[in-house]
C-alpha cells in the first residue's frame, strides 16, 4: 500500500484556533478507528467499513420545516443573547435552540416525518446570517430512526440558501450531501416561518 508522505502539522493555525486542533484530533482518532495502516499524515486512504461496501445511494429528501417562535408552545427558543444583541441590525450572538417539525406538505397538520432539532446563532455583524447546527431526526417511513447532520451558514434573506450535510447515521451512515432551503411563508407579525427543503443525501 502506498505510504502517503507525513506532514508538518500547522502549529500556527492549530493554536489560534483551539477547536480547529480538537477536530482534528477527533477526525485523526476516526480516521485510525478506520484503518488499519498508521500513518503521521494528516490523510489517508481507508479501507471500506465492510467488504464489499460501496456509497451506492442517492436519495432526495422533500419536506417542509416549521420554525415557530411565537405562542405558547414554540419550536425555536432564544437561549442566550450577547450584551450588543438588542442593538444589533443583525441580532449578532443571539443563539437559539429549536426542535422543529418537518411535515411532508406545508401545512403544520400535513404528516410530521421527523424533526429538526439543533441549534442557531447570529454569527455574521454586518448581514443576516445564521450558523446552522441541526440533525434531520427521522421518524416516518424508510428513513425512520435514521439521522442527518446538517451544518452551514444560512443567509436567511437570500432566496435560495443551502446547508451541508455532513455525515448521518442509520441508513445515513456516511453520508455526503447538501440541503437548499427555500423560505415558502413568513409571518412577518408572528415571526413563524414554514422552509421548503430539498435534501439531497449520498450514502
Ligand atoms: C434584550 O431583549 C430581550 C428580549 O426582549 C430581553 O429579555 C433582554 O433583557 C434584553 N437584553 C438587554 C441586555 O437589554
Ligand atoms: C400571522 O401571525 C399572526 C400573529 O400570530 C396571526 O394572527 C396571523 O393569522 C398570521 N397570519 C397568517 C397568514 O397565518
Amino acid at each position: 500500500m502506498m505510504q502517503a508522505q507525513p506532514q508538518k502539522c500547522n502549529h500556527r493555525a492549530t493554536t489560534i484556533f483551539p477547536m480547529a486542533s480538537l477536530l482534528l484530533s477527533l477526525f485523526s482518532a476516526l480516521l485510525f478507528a478506520a484503518t488499519i495502516t498508521e500513518s503521521e499524515a494528516y490523510s489517508t486512504t481507508v479501507k471500506a467499513p465492510y467488504p464489499g461496501y460501496k456509497p451506492e445511494k442517492l436519495t432526495h429528501l422533500h419536506f417542509y420545516f416549521h420554525d415557530i417562535i411565537s405562542g405558547n408552545k414554540p419550536t425555536a427558543v432564544p437561549v442566550a443573547r450577547g450584551p450588543a444583541t438588542n442593538s444589533s441590525a443583525t441580532s449578532f450572538a443571539l443563539v437559539a435552540i429549536a426542535d422543529d417539525p418537518l411535515t411532508i406538505g406545508p401545512e403544520i397538520t400535513s404528516e410530521e416525518i421527523g424533526r429538526a432539532q439543533g441549534m442557531y446563532a447570529s454569527a455574521d455583524q454586518n448581514n443576516f446570517g445564521l450558523l446552522m447546527a441541526f440533525n434531520l431526526v427521522f421518524t416516518k417511513g424508510e428513513f425512520s430512526g435514521s439521522t442527518a447532520s446538517m451544518y452551514g451558514r444560512n443567509p436567511i434573506l437570500s432566496k435560495l440558501r443551502e446547508f451541508p450535510i455532513i455525515g448521518g447515521t442509520g441508513a445515513f451512515r456516511f453520508a455526503r450531501g447538501y440541503a437548499q432551503a427555500k423560505t415558502f411563508v413568513f409571518n412577518i407579525t408572528s415571526g413563524d416561518a414554514v422552509v421548503e427543503y430539498n435534501v439531497y443525501i449520498w450514502h
